[in-house]
């Protein structure tokens, strides 16, 4: 029976979470300072997070690869009121961009039932490939690329030649891109951030068939999260970098050669994510500061129902900055 009620929205409350290291870190654009932008949006994340009722353990926290401060792996965050979940954060997605001024870097944030995240351990990276609802179901990590790219172009109705994957420059990629040409697909190489474009693969407008290529296990769950309440799919297999993380590992128990699925990335529907655009990107506008206000654009959603939410939001300094932790 259709009888329940419209329950809470924590998304709704996460967005403010990425609206406020949004708008502190935004004020780093191109000073050339990953580390204090980096704190600039930890801290306010920090004060957003604790106000929200709820237990959040961070299950994804921010800081190992960059060394960056942290909303450290195991902390516990919120008002420490039910409901208990896990939490994601990635307060800049998108350092790099930031600190240089280029385009495409967010702050994100994700929600789950405790223990339904995975934990990526002593894993920094993954090799990944996401899809959009059209193509969910159809790919394998393991089979070959040209058999992905052409159930992907299959599943979407277009020839392999009109399927756009998008891709990390990086030099570890030189073969895949390589590979790429030849089966005949377009590339579009980004410099960073591979959130926003695992996420940008769920929305035609962006153009974006697919995700492949190796980039952060944090940031494989962010979009996992995402993925999983916009209908897509993301499939990963853990990359090795030396002796010592596989060593690591294998003490931890991890299975070094499974397909890791977007269930074991997060096990429920039950999710919430937010992200808010920094720097001015495909996905998201970045913030505009008009002197006594700023505007900010977010993207909210729920798995439960798979709503999508747009959000403008003006700030208004003069009102916020004599009541807020934060000066703005
Ligand atoms: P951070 O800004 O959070 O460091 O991540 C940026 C990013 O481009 C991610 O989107 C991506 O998953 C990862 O870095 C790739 O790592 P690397 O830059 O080491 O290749």
């Amino acid at each position: 029976m259709k009888s329940q009620k419209p329950s809470r929205n924590l998304a709704l409350e996460l967005v403010r979470v990425t609206e406020a290291a949004a708008l502190s870190a935004g004020r780093f654009m191109g000073r050339g300072e990953k580390e204090l932008a980096d704190k600039a949006a930890v801290d306010a994340m920090r004060l957003v997070l604790n106000s929200i009722d709820m237990e959040a353990l961070v299950v994804i926290g921010e800081g190992e690869k960059d060394e960056a401060p942290m909303l450290f792996n195991g902390e516990v965050v919120g008002s420490g009121k039910p409901p208990l979940v896990d939490l994601a954060v990635d307060p800049i997605d998108g350092t790099r961009p930031l600190a240089n001024g280029f385009l495409n870097s967010i702050a994100t944030v994700s929600i789950a039932p405790r223990g339904t995240m995975y934990n990526p351990g002593p894993f920094v990276y993954m090799d990944k490939i996401a899809v959009g609802p059209l193509a969910k179901g159809q790919i394998d990590i393991e089979a070959p690329l040209k058999d992905n790219l052409e159930r992907i172009a299959k599943s979407e109705s277009k020839s392999i030649k009109d399927v756009t994957v998008i891709i990390l420059q990086r030099p570890r990629h030189d073969e895949l891109i390589k590979e790429v040409r030849q089966i005949g697909a377009r590339i579009r190489l980004i410099p960073d951030g591979d959130v926003a474009a695992a996420l940008m693969t769920c929305l035609p407008e962006t153009g974006i068939d697919a995700l492949l290529g190796i980039g952060g296990t944090p940031e494989g769950v962010l979009a996992a999260c995402a993925l999983r309440a916009m209908g897509g799919e993301i499939q990963g297999k853990l990359f090795i970098r030396n002796e010592e993380e596989k060593k690591l590992g294998l003490e931890m128990g991890y299975d070094l050669d499974k397909v890791i699925t977007m269930d074991d990335l997060v096990s429920s529907s039950d999710v919430f994510f937010a992200a808010t655009g920094i720097t001015d990107g495909e996905l998201l506008s970045g913030v505009r500061y008009t002197g006594q206000a700023a505007e900010t654009q977010s993207l909210v959603i729920r798995g439960r129902t798979g709503t999508v939410r747009w959000i403008t939001a003006k700030h208004n300094f003069k009102k916020l900055n004599p009541i807020s932790e934060i000066e703005y």
